[in-house]
């Protein structure tokens, strides 16, 4: 099919992809965390298309996306005082809450569930994109089921052009990986994904809050599993990922050391990490100062190193900040649970 390219965003061409969702056809746009494919929620038929665009199991639901919490009763049915917390905190913002469904919504954007993902992006194009689409939009990263998500206009061009009507191009996504997933129909809430809004973040508005057993299981894995990849590999680039974890100093040695083993042995070498400490690799991406900048550029790292044919990458982990739960799981993913820990 063609694909409407929307590269100079005003009002007019954000009605043109509201009408296109309206008309029950797909739009990519940009969000703050990374860019969704979104179609009507309302529209059985629509949410068809965003499975098969992307090639996602249709037994994985997708979260929904509103420009303003006044409209959460068009997808949940039920909001506990909890939830309406959160949202007074921290909407617009890098988060979701699992709510019990509004019966209007497609059973497809569920994946037959009685819950919903509600969310409220802060991305001011794809508040004034919801605003003009007038309904709920389902959407999922816009990237080809097992890849890195996008970030940028030109992963969301390279994996979904032809496969979509439309894709807005904003700028770069601010915070890099996914929402934070919360469960808010079980007494104590649980987040299901880490992202942008942590732990504490939630612990400070709500008191308590628990972390899903896999989240931690998958970052938690000190061993490289039997099988790597079969379970955990969801982030998957084609380039053989291992994490380097522990303090600056030691990780830094530790990178050089392996990076120099690699190149004799004639592989091509990438390294994602925190200052260029002469590593000699063929591709080095730097990852900035903390965890939030590692966040904003690691998908396109991981697609950077595919795109220069790299056989082997090491990742530079290191910290505790805020996201580092939401990195450490995207990243330990990615890397199928392949993880050097230079210190304990
Ligand atoms: O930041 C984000 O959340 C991005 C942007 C586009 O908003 N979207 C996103 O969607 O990451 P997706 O489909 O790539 O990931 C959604 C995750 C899936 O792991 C899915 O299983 C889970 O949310 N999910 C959706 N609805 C759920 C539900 N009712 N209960 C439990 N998990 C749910
Ligand atoms: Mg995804």
């Amino acid at each position: 099919m063609d694909t409407l390219i929307i590269k100079d965003i005003n009002s007019e061409a954000l009605e043109t992809a509201g009408e296109i969702i309206r008309r029950g056809g797909t739009v990519c746009f940009p969000t703050e965390t990374v860019y969704g494919l979104g179609a009507s929620a309302y529209d059985e038929d629509a949410i068809a298309k965003i499975y098969e665009a992307k090639g996602r199991p249709s037994d994985n639901p997708l979260i929904v996306h509103i420009p303003d919490v006044s409209e959460v009763y068009k997808v949940a049915r039920e909001v506990p005082d909890s939830a309406k917390k959160l949202f007074e905190a921290f909407a617009p913002g890098p988060f979701t809450l699992i709510l019990k469904k509004n019966p209007e919504i497609a059973d497809r954007v569920t994946a037959g569930l009685d819950t919903v993902g509600v969310r409220i992006p802060s991305h001011p194009v794809a508040r004034d994109f919801l605003k003009a689409a007038g309904v709920p939009v389902a959407a999922p990263s816009s990237n080809i089921s097992g890849k890195p998500s996008p970030t940028k206009a030109e992963h969301v061009i390279a994996d979904m052009d032809t496969r979509v009507d439309a894709i807005i191009c904003g700028g770069a996504s601010d915070v890099g990986v996914e929402s934070t997933i919360i469960d808010m129909t079980e007494e104590t809430p649980v987040i299901l994904r880490p992202g942008g809004i942590t732990p504490e973040d939630i612990k400070r508005v709500l008191g308590d809050v628990k972390i899903d057993r896999h989240v931690l299981e998958s970052v938690n894995v000190k061993e490289q599993p039997k099988c790597p990849g079969m379970k955990y590999k969801h982030y998957a680039p084609d380039a053989d990922v291992t994490v380097v974890s522990g303090k600056i100093d030691a990780t830094e040695t530790k990178i050089a050391e392996l990076v120099a083993k690699d190149k004799q042995a004639g592989k091509q070498v990438g390294v994602l990490a925190r200052c260029d400490k002469g590593y000699n690799a063929d591709c080095f991406i730097a990852s900035g100062k903390d965890n939030s900048q590692l966040a904003r550029v690691l998908f396109d790292a991981l697609r950077q190193f595919d795109k220069e044919n790299i056989d082997t990458c090491y990742v530079q982990f290191t910290g505790d900040d805020g996201i580092s739960l939401a990195v450490k799981n995207r990243l330990f993913k990615a890397a199928g649970n392949k993880v050097i820990y230079t210190e304990e």
